[in-house]
């Protein structure tokens, strides 16, 4: 049988050119050469062979044929193209469609927090400047509070790595989904690609009887969404408005009517939220017009003359920063799933340690391998009518990306940019806080700034931190 088992791997690898990952076969145990052999008769060999010969890289762009997107932003005239919703029209639309219960929620959340220096999935990094909650915790109380105030079950799917699952699925377990019903809080997993070798396109094993895999990028929810069931699940429960946002961007605006009205209004199948670019450099993908649809064009790939473009007003031509929050109609997700092929892979060189042919372990000391990944954002350009809604970055956008002392995007500018933004709820609602004094509030307690003047529980002043929450939530600023 396992001789079998292996006559039959090495005729499948040495057709593709990869028979080394063969090589310590005779060193395994049983087990493991079990699980070698399903990892291997798991890889679509043929669609890594398209990769490896450059079939699937995205398109080149030339300069000239990109523009602003077709956007809604604060305080410009609106062009005929775009809906004439004012944005008060826009919110009503949108809790209209939330109060139907036509709204389901995505989170991304296959990251890990090795660059955050944490073990585990990323979004267990505590976050909360007060409560010390979760990234993952952040938004799952959001989802609960927009659905307690719409009277609607937001159903809240979230999308682990393979390295992730257990961990998250654990935390939420025993944090009993954080007050969310269980069937409303699943999980999927995302799929895996090979790692290879940058220069010789082959296979590396990640131990003698493992093979090095990389979770398929944040695109690659389509197909696990489509393999999950979920999608089928939401037509049977007439939910056709898909809201997405990722683990790592705490004061994302999780199910905003605002953004789900304008793409209702556009009748759009896929409507981003940007905020204006900090600076023409700044790290963060651009949401450009090409022809007659939109793309997202990663700060790496636009060329800098371009990224530093600016219009006669003096701002920058290509404004508009993703923040990878988006609202998808259900039927661009299921013709995509059923499709398969929409998304490219975009391909990434990377440091990865991988097993060399002694059976020692290698641990690089530059780029030796490369990943294939998947980007959600390549939907846009498949998208009939599809959108950009500008944001205001401080209501919006504070990313978690890099450890604390890098400068940016890090757990403590994100901590600082919670804190500003409660505290200038609270100003705006009359409240007087003394200097330096860090506040943090609870979206059961207040969702939005409006939210404040209709709050009893309004402080007067406040002089010590303040955690702002309803009785029944069970945080404690002194834990
Ligand atoms: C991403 C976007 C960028 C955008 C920025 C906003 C890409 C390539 N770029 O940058 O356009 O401006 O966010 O913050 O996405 N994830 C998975 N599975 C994966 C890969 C990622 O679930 O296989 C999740 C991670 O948990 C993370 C999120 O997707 O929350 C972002 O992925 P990351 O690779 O960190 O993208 P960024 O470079 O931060």
């Amino acid at each position: 049988m396992v001789k079998q088992t292996f006559d039959e791997l090495q005729t499948l690898l040495t057709d593709k050119g990869q028979q080394q990952l063969l090589r310590f076969w005779n060193q395994l145990d049983d087990d493991q050469q079990q699980e070698l052999a399903d990892q291997l008769r798991a890889i679509d060999f043929d669609q890594l062979a398209g990769l490896l010969a450059g079939e699937d890289d995205s398109p080149g762009l030339l300069p000239g044929q990109m523009a602003p997107p077709r956007a809604i932003r604060p305080g410009q005239p609106r062009t005929t193209d775009l809906p004439g919703e004012s944005l008060e029209e826009a919110v009503a639309i949108g809790e209209a469609a939330l109060r139907q219960g036509r709204v389901a929620m995505v989170l991304v959340a296959g990251g890990q927090g090795s660059r955050l220096g944490i073990p585990g999935p990323k979004g267990l990094l505590p976050i909360g400047p007060l409560s010390g909650r979760s990234l993952l915790q952040f938004t799952i109380d959001r989802v609960k509070a927009v659905s307690d105030r719409y009277g609607s079950q937001i159903p809240l799917m979230i999308m682990t790595s393979p390295s992730v699952h257990e961990a998250t699925s654990r935390f939420l377990l025993e944090n009993d989904h954080f007050g969310l019903d269980a069937d409303n809080c699943r999980l999927f997993c995302q799929g895996s690609t090979p790692v290879v070798d940058a220069r010789s396109g082959k296979i590396l094993l990640a131990a003698p009887g493992v093979v090095a895999l990389s979770p398929d990028g944040h695109g690659g929810m389509v197909e696990a969404l489509g393999r999950s069931g979920f999608l089928d699940d939401l037509a049977s429960r007439q939910m056709d408005i898909i809201f997405y946002a990722q683990v790592d961007n705490p004061l994302a605006q999780v199910c905003d009517p605002a953004l789900i009205g304008f793409h209702l209004s556009a009748q759009s199948e896929l409507t981003s939220q940007a905020v204006k670019k900090n600076d023409a450099m700044e790290k963060t993908g651009n949401i450009v017009a090409v022809e007659d649809h939109l793309e997202v064009i990663e700060y790496s790939e636009l060329p800098e003359s371009l990224a530093r473009a600016t219009c006669p007003e003096g701002e920058l031509r290509f404004w508009a920063g993703s923040i990878a929050v988006h609202v998808f109609s259900r039927s661009l997700l299921e013709e995509a799933a059923r499709q398969g092929d929409w998304l490219p892979f975009h391909h990434a060189q990377k440091q990865v340690p991988f097993i060399d042919d002694d059976g020692n372990l290698q641990e690089p000391a530059e780029e030796n391998a490369v990943k294939f990944e998947r980007f959600i954002f390549d939907l846009l350009p498949r998208a009939k009518n599809a959108l950009v809604v500008e944001v205001e970055r401080a209501s919006a956008f504070a990313p978690v990306k890099n450890a604390d002392g890098s400068g940016q995007d890090t757990p403590t500018t994100a901590q600082n940019a919670i804190i500003a933004l409660h505290r200038q709820w609270l100003l705006d609602a009359g409240v007087e806080i003394d200097d330096d004094v860090p506040v943090e509030i609870h979206p059961s307690w207040a969702l939005r700034a409006e939210d404040l003047l209709e709050q009893p529980g309004l402080p007067g002043a406040i002089h010590e931190p303040t955690l702002l929450t309803r009785d029944d939530t069970t945080d404690n600023p002194h834990d």
